[in-house]
């Protein structure tokens, strides 16, 4: 079973898994996110409640226990400042990223450092080949995470069965980085 680190770290950024302890926190970041989350993300269409963000938390424990998803908050200087998380794929010998930031967190580097610790923890695997990050090509902000790391686009799709979001268009954009890749990048 894949198992990560409970704490990641790419300075100034700390990435680190959440427990009932957070639910407080969590709320407040996702109450003040929530709408800048709206175009993109599906789970954000219902505001948040104490009770969501621990029924949330609870089900990000038990895939982090099942070693199938790893959910982190992103934080920096000990404040949570968005989420991560890093999504193992039945059958293959690859994973998905995905990524929010509050909005008072955008434009510092700090999804991109999030992302980069998450591939310095899951390249240390052997058993992983590949990462891959997926975006609406009406989220170019998103993509540029993958691009700034050395991802290479390798496929644009409209998968029939997705839920349209507000801001999207409907055309994901694949990107994909390989464990050669990564050991010619100088990343980490
Ligand atoms: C997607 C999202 C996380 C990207 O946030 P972001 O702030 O653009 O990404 P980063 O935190 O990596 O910051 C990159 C920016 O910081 C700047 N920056 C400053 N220091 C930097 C550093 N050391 N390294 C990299 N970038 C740095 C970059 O130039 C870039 O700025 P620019 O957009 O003006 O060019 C954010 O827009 C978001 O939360 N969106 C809503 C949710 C969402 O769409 N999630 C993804 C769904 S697929």
């Amino acid at each position: 079973m894949a198992r990560l680190p409970a704490v990641l770290s790419k300075p100034p950024v700390v990435l680190r898994r959440t427990t009932a302890v957070d639910v407080d926190e969590m709320l407040l970041v996702i109450e003040e996110s929530v709408e800048h989350l709206r175009p993109w993300m599906a789970w954000a269409a219902e505001d948040p409640t104490a009770e969501s963000v621990r029924a949330h938390i609870a089900r990000c424990d038990d895939d982090w226990d099942r070693g199938v998803d790893f959910a982190y908050a992103i934080t920096v200087d000990s404040r949570i400042v968005g989420r991560c998380g890093t999504r193992f794929l039945a059958g293959t010998r690859g994973v998905e990223m995905g990524y929010w930031l509050h909005p008072d967190a955008v434009g510092r580097g700090i999804a991109t450092a999030a992302t980069e610790a998450m591939l310095v923890a899951v390249f240390a695997l052997p058993d992983v080949d590949w990462v891959e990050i997926v975006h609406d090509t009406a989220n170019p902000r998103s993509g540029a995470i993958p691009r700034r790391l050395g991802f290479r686009e390798v496929a644009r799709v409209s998968p029939p069965q997705e839920p349209i979001t507000p801001g999207e268009d409907g055309v994901d954009v694949r990107w994909r980085l390989t464990r050669t890749d990564f050991l010619a990048s100088g990343l980490g």
